[in-house]
């Protein structure tokens, strides 16, 4: 059967070599939904400015409808040589109903189909994440219960830092995760205008109503100009962004993850569920799915880079290298949903070795830091503190001690107007207590931003 995009300009037949080649039916027929959805709004407007008698109409609907009942239940056969999706649907149509069919593209080119199609489904995604995003949140706010009283190391070069709430920790995720949902929401409203009825590029000499079809499929306005219309894939390319920056961040929590299950630091036991075995190490617990989590950004960081080459350089309007955007966008959008489904249970079944974590807290000097503000307080000039509290730690490091074992003479050593008012801001427990700034790991602080995140995600 010959496509219905070639026109009797043709004096032959595609080159079976080309038809393999330029197909995208292997991989747009997930569009399906869309394609119906499209269709029928566009029929139905169509009916609505009398181009379409009231009974064509019902009867494309009526038709379009099975054909979707055939697609949802696998019954619908797809041809190679109807090369799309929106070719193969057009194909049953006219096979049901003839002429009728024959007049369901008045107004309306593939481009602007296509570019449909693609809006609506990202559309979907977009809102698919945003809720799975939502319950990733929930799983980190729903820790900070049981680890409210659970104080862990922070790092920068990955050496220790200062001492931080567990809970200040799950927040910065629910922080960086928040972000990426109002990036997404914000791509999500450039993305919902209509292109229908844009046409090839110039629009339509057919007195079609674009507001109305897009009313129809929900969109909030329609697409201003139509020649950008048809070479627009900016919300492909925005879709990707957003979703390359949930990768990342899934990466960077799967990465601390995994060290904190090492050995070494101890810091989390995994459920087990999300772990794999070794073939030959019977002792083996590893943190695959962190590990896959990590790697696969790297598929999702490929994909917007693979749009960003393949919409370089290209003329207005449409051109066919757009059929290429569909495979990249897919493949970012699955991985990112299979992420994503996987980290919430994950970072809810988890739990803090409170003992292993606790019994090392007071190494790595994390009080330093609040020492030398306690100078500070006491008048000294910051960089004083700073080469003052330097040295104490130099001193603390010969004798094997923590700075809370120093003794009043080893402070007086360095500063003679110290007195035991100093030890009140030593160990790791005091440190956090000492901290007052807005966004601080200050415990009053952690509640009250836990207190929020749980009122906002309730
Ligand atoms: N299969 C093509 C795609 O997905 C359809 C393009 C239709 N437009 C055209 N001028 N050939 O992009």
């Amino acid at each position: 059967m010959s496509s219905p995009s070639r026109s009797g300009a043709f004096d032959s037949a595609v080159d079976q070599r080309v038809e393999r080649f330029s197909e995208s039916i292997s991989f747009d027929r997930r569009l399906y939904p869309q394609d119906i959805a499209g269709s029928i709004a566009h029929a139905q407007m169509l009916a609505d400015q009398n181009i379409l008698s009231a009974d064509e109409c019902q009867q494309i609907v009526d038709a379009l409808t099975e054909i979707k009942g055939q697609l949802d239940d696998g019954t619908f056969e797809t041809k190679q040589s109807l090369e799309d999706i929106h070719m193969n649907i057009e194909q049953a149509l006219i096979d049901k109903l003839g002429d009728v069919g024959r007049k369901l593209h008045t107004g309306r080119s593939r481009n602007d189909q296509v570019s449909t199609d693609l809006r609506l489904w990202t559309r979907d995604a977009i809102d698919r994440i945003d809720a799975l995003l939502l319950d990733l949140q929930k799983s980190f706010v729903g820790r900070c219960v049981q680890d409210a009283d659970v104080i862990v190391p922070a790092y920068t070069h990955l050496q220790r830092a200062q001492p931080v709430l567990a809970n200040h920790v799950w927040l910065a995720y629910t922080e960086k995760f928040q972000r990426d949902r109002e990036r997404l929401a914000d791509c999500r409203k450039r993305l919902n205008l209509c292109s229908l009825g844009t046409a090839a590029l110039a629009g339509t000499t057919l007195p079609i109503d674009r507001q109305n079809s897009a009313k129809r499929l929900g969109f909030d306005g329609v697409v201003a100009n139509s020649i950008d219309s048809s070479s627009d894939r900016d919300f492909v390319l925005e879709t990707a962004f957003c979703l390359s920056t949930i990768a990342i961040h899934l990466s960077g929590w799967a990465e601390e993850w995994i060290l904190w299950a090492t050995v070494e630091f101890d810091f989390i036991q995994l459920p087990h569920e999300f772990c794999t075995g070794s073939s030959i190490m019977p002792q083996k617990i590893n943190p695959d799915v962190l590990e896959l989590t990590r790697g696969k950004s790297a598929r999702v960081i490929g994909d917007l880079q693979t749009l960003l080459v393949l919409t370089k350089g290209l003329p207005l309007a449409y051109n066919r290298d757009l059929q290429e955007d569909k495979p990249p966008l897919f493949d970012a959008v699955d991985t990112v949903e299979i992420c994503l489904e996987l980290a919430a249970p994950l970072v809810a079944g988890a739990v803090l070795k409170r003992d292993s974590i606790e019994s090392r807290l007071e190494k790595g000097f994390l009080d330093a830091t609040t020492l030398m503000e306690y100078l500070i307080k006491r008048g000294t000039p910051q960089r004083k503190a700073h080469h003052l509290i330097g040295q104490l730690v130099r001193t603390a490091t010969e004798k094997s001690t923590t700075l809370a074992e120093l003794s009043l003479e080893d402070f007086q050593a360095l500063d003679s107007t110290l007195d035991k008012s100093v030890y009140d801001v030593l160990g790791v427990k005091k440190a956090v207590a000492s901290f007052q700034s807005e966004g601080s790991t200050a415990p009053s602080r952690v509640a009250e931003q836990v207190a929020a995140w749980q009122a906002r995600l309730a």
